[in-house]
């Protein structure tokens, strides 16, 4: 049993529906590389091109779970409940956070076109899917800031090889926790020994009832070790290190168990990798899409300045390891990501669907 020292945004708008459509349905142009429609005073390409930034963002197990509803004057976000893993997350959580991290990528994408984006987050309970609505507020050129955020949405990865044991800075480490703040969210970083040591044991403990799980452990079999030519899930390439059964901080195997051993191999994992957990100061379905696009604004920042990263879900996932986290680092917030940074070696991307594949059509539903 794990013990350690306890201590004790967006602006709100009505969604658009019907009003937004034309009697003649959306507005399409014809486009010689997509059928995306037009949207926000954009072209087609253009649109398109924002929905591949928004579909490069993360997501448990790279199930893409967001879909686009796409109108002439607003681009609609909503989480798509096929795609939810009601074994590792039941609440949709989880869900939320990656259609979060698609929302911040769509935001920069929209930035790097010269448009403003105006963002109205919905906590509406009659579409509980619906969770964003995205219009145009006005040209401006983007930030520097904004272009390096952007650049690096293609180049951002999920590492789950091992790190070198060359210490995040203190620098960077200031900079990433300014990206968390930057989108109303908190990043602790763990570095005090014992809290460092009782997370680790936390991990371990979470992992071990969900290895416990047949339910959890079917849908990973579902989604991990995919076969090549899928364009979800996690293939076996990217996880082709099967953790050792002694790690500290990297202990999910997504291999299928067919990867090579590390321990084998002569390589071992870093023995220190900072880790830091976010929180949101927003609560709920609300808070939880917050806390995506915070979260990506952390990783994406990491990608910038150098660094790699990967999760520890299992502190999160497993409410009691969540609730001691919580406990752990104190505030009444609780914990929504457990990041793992460092420097590492390049990996390669995770398939993506394609942009039409992520349209959601009006129906009488989304209306
Ligand atoms: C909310 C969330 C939780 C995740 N949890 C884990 C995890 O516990 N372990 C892990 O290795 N990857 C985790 N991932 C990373 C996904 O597996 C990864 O984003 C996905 O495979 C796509 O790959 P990419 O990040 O390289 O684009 C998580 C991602 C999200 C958004």
């Amino acid at each position: 049993m794990c013990q350690g020292p306890h201590h004790a945004g967006p602006e709100h708008g009505p969604a658009v529906g019907l009003s937004a459509v034309t009697s003649h349905g959306p507005a399409r142009h014809r486009c010689a590389m997509t059928t995306v429609p037009a949207a926000l005073g954009l072209t087609c390409d253009q649109v398109a091109s924002l929905l591949t930034a928004a579909g490069r963002a993360p997501s448990l197990h790279n199930a893409q779970p967001w879909r686009f509803l796409v109108r002439p004057q607003v681009i609609e976000l909503w989480a798509d409940p096929q795609r939810r893993l009601p074994a590792a997350d039941p609440t949709g959580r989880e869900q939320r956070l990656a259609c979060g991290a698609a929302l911040f990528n769509l935001r920069l994408a929209l930035h790097g076109l010269g448009i403003r984006p105006l963002v109205t987050l919905h906590t509406d309970g009659d579409h509980p899917e619906l969770l964003a609505s995205i219009r145009f507020g006005g040209r401006r050129p983007p930030t520097p800031l904004q272009q390096q955020l952007l650049a690096a949405v293609p180049r951002r990865r999920t590492n789950r090889l091992p790190f070198t044991d060359d210490p995040v800075t203190p620098g960077e480490r200031a900079v990433l926790h300014k990206a968390a703040m930057e989108e109303g969210a908190w990043l602790h970083l763990v570095d005090d020994q014992q809290e460092r040591s009782v997370v680790a044991c936390l991990a371990a403990e979470a992992h071990a009832l969900q290895r416990a799980d047949p339910a959890y452990q079917a849908e990973v079999a579902r989604w991990t070790a995919v076969t090549p030519g899928r364009d979800d899930g996690i293939p076996a390439r990217t996880g082709e290190w099967r953790p050792g059964a002694h790690e500290r901080w990297v202990m999910r195997d997504y291999t299928g168990g067919q990867g090579r051993s590390n321990t084998s191999a002569g390589i071992p994992f870093e023995r220190e990798p900072a880790i830091a957990v976010l929180t949101s100061y927003a609560l709920g379905p609300y808070g939880d899409v917050i806390a995506g696009q915070a979260m990506q604004r952390v990783l994406l920042t990491a990608t910038v300045e150098g660094l790699t990263t990967s999760f520890l879900s299992q502190l999160i996932e497993v409410e009691r390891a969540r609730e001691q986290l919580r406990r752990l680092i104190g505030g009444p917030r609780g914990p929504q990501v457990v990041l793992r940074i460092g420097r590492g070696w390049p990996v390669p991307a995770t398939p993506r669907r394609s942009v039409e594949d992520l349209l959601l059509h009006a129906t009488p539903e989304t209306v």
